[in-house]
């Protein structure tokens, strides 16, 4: 029996094997509040979209998880297993570890930008910091190959209220990911100017 280590709103995550290897496998499960044929679409949509930019993101900087199974009559990825833990519970545990922890994020967030990725879903809870010292970044779904300004601003602004709402003891947590970001980000102006514009928005709507 597959022990769970995650249930998510879409999601069910299992530690898993494959070919001997230890795993992870992440299974898009039914919703019966959706319309089946939507709901088939959705888990498919996402399932394909998840792979694709977990396996193009990945780059001498970017380290994500690597693939090694899909399943599209369960909708379930089957990938290598990270050992570590997310910087959530790592800055949770020790929130000195931002010092380490917030410039590789800024860095791996601004290789993605810079090859025309967005993430998506950037918080804490979806990079795992690994025994290793390395930040592998994971759950991909809602991101695209084809970013705009714009999403790659939602990238940032989601990462800040990550930060101010999972981590608000953390002082410079989301700073020190931003003078990084600034460091490695071809005109990092744009998406900050993106940044701010959404922010507002979100203020006066
Ligand atoms: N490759 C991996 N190795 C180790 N742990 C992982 C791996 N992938 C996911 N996890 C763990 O499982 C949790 C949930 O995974 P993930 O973020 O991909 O799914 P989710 O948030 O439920 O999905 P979604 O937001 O797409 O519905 C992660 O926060 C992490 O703790
Ligand atoms: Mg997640």
């Amino acid at each position: 029996m597959e022990s769970p280590i995650a249930v998510g709103a879409e999601a069910v995550v299992t530690v898993s094997e494959f070919l001997g290897r230890k795993a992870v496998r992440k299974t898009r499960v039914p919703k019966k509040y959706r319309h089946p044929i939507l709901d088939e679409r959705i888990r498919s949509t996402r399932t394909r979209n998840e792979v694709r930019i977990i396996r193009q993101s990945r780059s001498d900087i970017v380290r994500t998880p690597v693939i090694y199974d899909v399943d599209m009559s369960e909708y379930s990825i089957t990938m290598e297993f990270i050992e570590g833990s997310t910087v959530k519970e790592a800055l949770d545990k020790d929130p000195s570890v931002a010092e380490y922890v917030c410039p590789l994020i800024g860095k791996a967030l601004a290789d993605l930008h810079n090859r025309g990725i967005s993430h998506g879903d950037m918080t804490t809870s979806n990079m795992i910091l690994g025994n290793d010292g390395i930040l592998c970044i994971t759950d991909m779904s809602l991101g695209n190959l084809n970013a705009d300004t714009e999403e790659m601003g939602v990238d940032v602004r989601l990462l800040q209220r990550a930060f101010a709402s999972a981590h608000p003891t953390i002082e410079k947590g989301f700073d020190t990911v931003m003078e990084s970001y600034v460091k490695h980000k071809t005109d990092a102006d744009a998406v900050i100017k993106k940044t701010e514009e959404i922010g507002n928005r979100a203020r006066y709507t």
